[in-house]
């Protein structure tokens, strides 16, 4: 963490400002451990491989740790040769492509694909995420200068207020205990005039048409690394039944689903082979792991966007289920926090 972008930062707690308590190992001016301290509660937190820790180090996102270790890579497009996460990024938040001068804040950034996205812009860009996949983004994008990653719940922000021009979450909110209350958490963190765009899955019509919606009650329990052994042998032992299916015309991919092996070549034709397996691993675990998974319907989300005062509202079926975008309002006060 470098002290320069200290002043992004609050007490969770009391949102009071931290200061820099002690510093155990620094390097080139980027503090690999040490702690920091609220100057208003005294509460501690401490600094661990580079990255301000605000949150145990286990909690229910033990298995979005696991599997974005285990996958730092495979959903980046420089490595999967998609371009996935660039048109998803651009298409589902309509940002231009030059940000410069704008603070950016991700909020559930896993691996850290969407932040590369966002980073791009040359906007600043605090990424968060409440699970250990934040070493898997550190090394990744942690050594950009326009990047700060920071391991916080979305629950209790370890940011100031009224401080971001453009806030997106992606994939994450069906995740969490409670889904409006997690919503709700976001918008504080914008500026007046400031966009929020965040994505949710959607309810389907019919859920017990979906084999995971069978087997989840006893996955989202197990042990995520036990389950992770389980998937991969899963796949590895159906890929060439799922190679034979996959040839059935127009609904091959939809019966692999069904076979609970993910398979993406419906979405991307140019991901083939080990490359297709490889997501096949991801996101069979992604599907069958996370200990939260609430779809929503497309009214509630616009309720929330509402509830929240956002104005410009635009909630639409879209990438991931539901997507929506909105704007803070230009009267609402500022508070002031020194960036
Ligand atoms: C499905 S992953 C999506 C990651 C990334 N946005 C992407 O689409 O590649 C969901 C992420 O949300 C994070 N998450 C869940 N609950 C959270 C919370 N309360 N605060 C912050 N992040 C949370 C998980 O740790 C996980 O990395």
């Amino acid at each position: 963490m470098k002290t320069e972008n200290l002043p992004f930062l609050a007490c969770p707690y009391c949102s009071g400002n931290l200061e820099i308590s002690s510093i155990y190992r620094s390097e080139d001016d980027i503090i690999k451990s040490g702690n920091l301290c609220c100057v208003v509660c005294k509460k501690t937190y401490e600094i661990v491989n580079y990255i301000p820790r605000f949150v145990p180090s286990r909690n229910y996102a033990a298995s979005f740790g696991l599997e974005w270790l285990k996958h730092a890579r495979t959903q980046y497009d420089s490595y999967s040769g998609v371009s996935d996460s660039e048109d998803r990024f651009f298409n589902e938040t309509q940002w231009p492509r030059d940000l410069r001068g704008q603070h950016i804040l991700e909020v559930g950034s896993g691996s850290g694909r969407f932040t590369e996205q966002a980073a791009s812009t040359g906007a600043f860009v605090v990424s968060m995420d409440y699970s250990c996949a934040v070493e898997a983004n550190y090394a990744s994008n942690g050594s950009k200068p326009n990047v700060m990653i920071v391991q916080g719940d979305m629950y209790s922000m370890p940011f100031k207020k009224s401080l971001f021009d453009k806030l997106f979450c992606f994939g994450v909110l069906q995740h969490t205990p409670d889904v409006r209350k997690s919503f709700m958490s976001l918008p504080p963190f914008l500026k007046p005039e400031g966009e929020l765009v965040v994505d949710v899955y959607k309810k389907p019509l019919v859920p017990f048409l979906s084999t995971k919606h069978y087997v989840r009650p006893i996955t989202r329990r197990m042990n995520p690394d036990k389950l992770y052994k389980l998937i991969r042998s899963y796949v590895d032992f159906m890929w060439p039944l799922c190679n034979a299916i996959r040839k059935i015309p127009k609904i091959g991919s939809t019966l692999n689903w069904l076979l609970l092996v993910a398979d993406y070549s419906r979405w991307h034709s140019d991901l083939k082979g080990n490359m297709l397996k490889e997501w096949a691993y991801l996101n069979t675990f992604d599907l069958l792991s996370p200990k939260y998974e609430q779809p929503q319907r497309i009214k509630t989300v616009q309720r929330w966007f509402k509830d929240a005062c956002l104005i410009d509202i635009e909630v639409a079926y879209g990438y991931n289920g539901i997507e929506g975008r909105g704007k803070r309002k230009k009267s609402e006060g500022i508070e002031r926090n020194g960036i």
